[in-house]
C-alpha cells in the first residue's frame, strides 16, 4: 500500500511530545513491512544543519493563502528503504526558536502557518508520482488537509485522490481560530457550517479533518471510548458518537531500537530482567548526576513530562507534599506552565535531599531517569495513550498510573491480574489517591520477591510496533473501501 503521512513534529527531526515519537516510529514500521511511505513535516530551524537533505525543485510549492500567495520548497531525505521524508521549507513560518509558541504563548499566525502546511500536504497528496492510496493526518495542525482533499476529489481531474485517515493524539488541542480565518483556506464558505469546519462560530482545524475523514483513529482503545463521552469529548463527543462505526482506538507501540536497556548511548550501564546490576548502578549514577544522596536502598520515583494540567501535576504536588516525609527520593524532569514549574521548584527547595526538579527538555536525562527509577509516576487527568509508562515498563521502573486512556490499557494492576501485574493503578483524581498508590509502591519495594515479580512482568511485556502497524493497515484498507464506494 502507498501511504502519505503528515505531522507537525517527527522524531528525530522535531519534537515537543509523544506525537513525534509515534509518527516517527509508525512511518518506519510501515516502511519495514514493505509499504511505500511518505511523511510530510515542516523544515524547522536546525534540521538542515543536522541531517543530509536533498533539494527537490521538481516539487515546487506556490499556494494561495487567503489574499496572498506563499511559496515554499520541498527537501527530502530517505532514512531507510521505502521511507521518504518531505520537509516543507517556508522560512517565514517555520524557521523559529520553537514549534508552536514563544514564552508559553501561541504564535499569532498559527492559523496561517498550519493552513499553509495543510495545503502543502494536500498538494503533495495530489502531485507525488507514486500516488498515495491513503493520506494519514495526525492532529489538528495538518487535519485541514482532509477537507482540502475532499473538496478537490469532487473535481473530475482529481478523482484519484487518496482516502483520508485522521488520528487524534489529543482531543484537547483542536486548532480553533476566529471564523474570518477560514478565508485562508480559499475554500467555498459553504464548508463553514456546523457539520464541517465550524465549531460554535469558530473555525476548527480538527473538526474539518474529522468530518472529512473516512476513518478516525485515536491512540488507545479506552481513549476511543472516553472521547465519545461528554466528560472527555471536548465538545466533539456528539460528532464522534455519530461516527462511532468509523472510530477506532489503536494502542501506540514503543520504538525498542531507541528505548532499550542494553547498548543505549545515553546510559553508562546495560542491564536485563535477569541481571539488574546495571540498573542499580544507573540509579546511583542518577543520584550522583543530580546531587541526591547516594542511597541504593531508598526507593526512587521518576516523572518526565509536560507540566500542564493534563498530566496531573496538581495532584502530584499534593501527594509529594505528604509523601516526602517518608524515606524516598523523587526526580522530576519537565517544563510547561510557569506556575507549576515554580511550585515544583519551591517544593524541591524544602526537601533538598529528597526531591530534584530539572526544568527543561533533555532526552539523554529522560533515558537515565527511566533507568535509574524504581517507580514512575503518571497521574494524568486524561491520557490518550502516554508513552513514558510503556518506556518505564521496559526499563524496570514500575509505573504508578491513573486508570484513564492508554495508561489503563497498557498497565496491569495486581487487582486486574495478579500473575501478570506490572504496575499500580488508582482511580480517583486526588492527591490522597495518588499518595495511597505511592504507599503501595513502598510496600512492593520492601518485598524483594514481589518487586522482582512486577519488574520481570514489565520488562518482558511487548509493545513493539509490528502489531500497532498491522492495526493501522487494517484501517487503511477500510478507508480505501469507504473512499472507493464514494463516501465523503
Ligand atoms: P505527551 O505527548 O502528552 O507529552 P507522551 O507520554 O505520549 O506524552 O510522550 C511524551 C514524550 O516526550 C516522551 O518521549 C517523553 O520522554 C518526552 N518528554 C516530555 N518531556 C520531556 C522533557 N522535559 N525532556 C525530555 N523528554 C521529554
Ligand atoms: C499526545 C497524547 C499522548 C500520546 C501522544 C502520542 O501527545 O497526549 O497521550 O501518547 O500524543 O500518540
Amino acid at each position: 500500500m502507498n501511504v502519505l503521512l503528515a505531522s507537525s513534529e517527527v522524531h528525530p527531526y522535531s519534537k515537543t511530545g509523544g506525537l513525534a515519537d509515534m509518527v516517527g516510529a509508525l512511518s518506519k514500521a510501515l516502511a519495514r513491512k514493505g509499504h511505500r511511505v511518505g511523511l510530510v513535516t515542516p523544515l524547522y530551524t536546525g534540521i538542515r544543519e543536522r541531517f543530509d537533505l536533498r533539494s527537490r525543485p521538481d516539487l515546487p510549492i506556490d499556494l494561495p493563502l487567503g489574499m496572498r500567495r506563499v511559496a515554499g520548497e520541498i527537501w527530502t531525505r530517505e532514512p531507510e528503504e521505502n521511507l521518504t521524508l518531505y520537509f516543507v521549507d517556508q522560512p517565514e513560518f517555520f524557521q523559529r526558536a520553537e514549534l508552536y509558541q514563544k514564552d508559553g504563548v501561541d504564535y499569532a499566525d498559527n492559523a496561517e502557518r498550519f493552513t499553509f502546511l495543510s495545503k502543502a500536504v494536500a498538494h503533495l497528496a495530489a502531485h507525488l508520482d507514486w500516488k498515495p492510496d491513503v493520506l494519514h493526518l495526525h492532529d489538528w495542525q495538518v487535519a485541514l488537509a482532509g477537507l482540502l482533499v475532499q473538496h478537490q476529489r469532487q473535481l473530475p481531474a482529481w478523482s484519484h485522490l487518496p482516502a483520508v485517515v485522521v488520528t487524534i493524539h489529543n482531543l484537547a488541542y483542536q486548532g480553533l481560530f476566529p471564523d474570518y480565518q477560514f478565508a485562508l483556506t480559499n475554500l467555498p464558505w459553504d464548508y463553514f457550517n456546523p457539520a464541517q469546519a465550524e465549531f460554535y462560530d469558530k473555525f476548527s482545524f480538527l473538526k474539518s479533518g474529522l468530518t472529512s475523514a473516512h476513518i478516525i483513529t485515536t491512540v488507545s482503545p479506552r481513549y476511543a471510548r472516553e472521547i465519545m463521552t461528554e466528560e472527555y469529548g471536548c465538545g466533539l463527543d456528539g460528532l464522534l458518537r455519530l461516527r462511532q462505526h468509523s472510530v477506532a482506538g489503536i494502542l501506540n507501540g514503543v520504538d525498542y531500537d531507541e528505548w532499550r536497556t542494553t547498548g543505549n548511548e545515553f546510559l553508562q550501564y546495560s542491564y536485563t530482567q535477569s541481571d539488574l546490576t546495571g540498573k542499580l548502578k544507573e540509579k546511583q549514577a542518577l543520584q550522583a548526576e543530580l546531587g541526591l544522596p547516594d542511597r541504593p536502598d531508598t526507593p526512587l520515583f521518576g516523572n518526565i513530562g509536560r507540566m500542564v494540567e493534563q498530566k496531573g501535576v496538581d495532584i502530584m504536588l499534593g501527594a509529594l507534599e505528604s509523601m516526602l516525609t517518608e524515606d524516598l527520593q523523587v526526580v522530576i524532569l519537565g517544563s510547561g506552565s510557569p506556575l507549576f514549574q515554580s511550585r515544583f521548584q519551591d517544593l524541591a527547595a524544602r526537601f533538598p535531599n529528597k526531591l530534584r526538579v530539572q526544568i527543561g527538555y533533555n532526552s539523554g536525562l529522560s533515558h537515565r531517569i527511566e533507568a535509574g527509577s524504581d517507580f514512575f509516576l503518571m497521574p494524568s487527568r486524561f491520557e490518550p495513550c502516554g508513552l513514558n509508562q510503556m518506556y518505564s515498563l521496559r526499563y524496570g521502573a514500575i509505573p504508578v498510573v491513573r486508570r484513564t486512556g492508554g495508561l489503563c490499557d497498557s498497565v496491569i494492576d495486581f487487582q486486574d491480574n495478579a500473575a501478570s501485574a506490572d504496575g499500580i493503578k488508582f482511580t480517583e483524581y486526588s492527591s490522597q489517591a495518588l499518595a495511597k498508590a505511592m504507599q503501595k509502591a513502598l510496600a512492593i519495594f520492601h518485598d524483594p520477591q514481589l518487586l522482582q515479580h512486577y519488574r520481570t512482568n514489565g520488562m518482558t511485556v511487548d509493545f513493539s510496533w509490528e502489531r500497532t502497524a498491522d492495526g493501522y493497515l487494517t484501517h487503511y484498507a477500510d478507508a480505501v473501501l469507504a473512499c472507493n464506494s464514494g463516501q465523503k
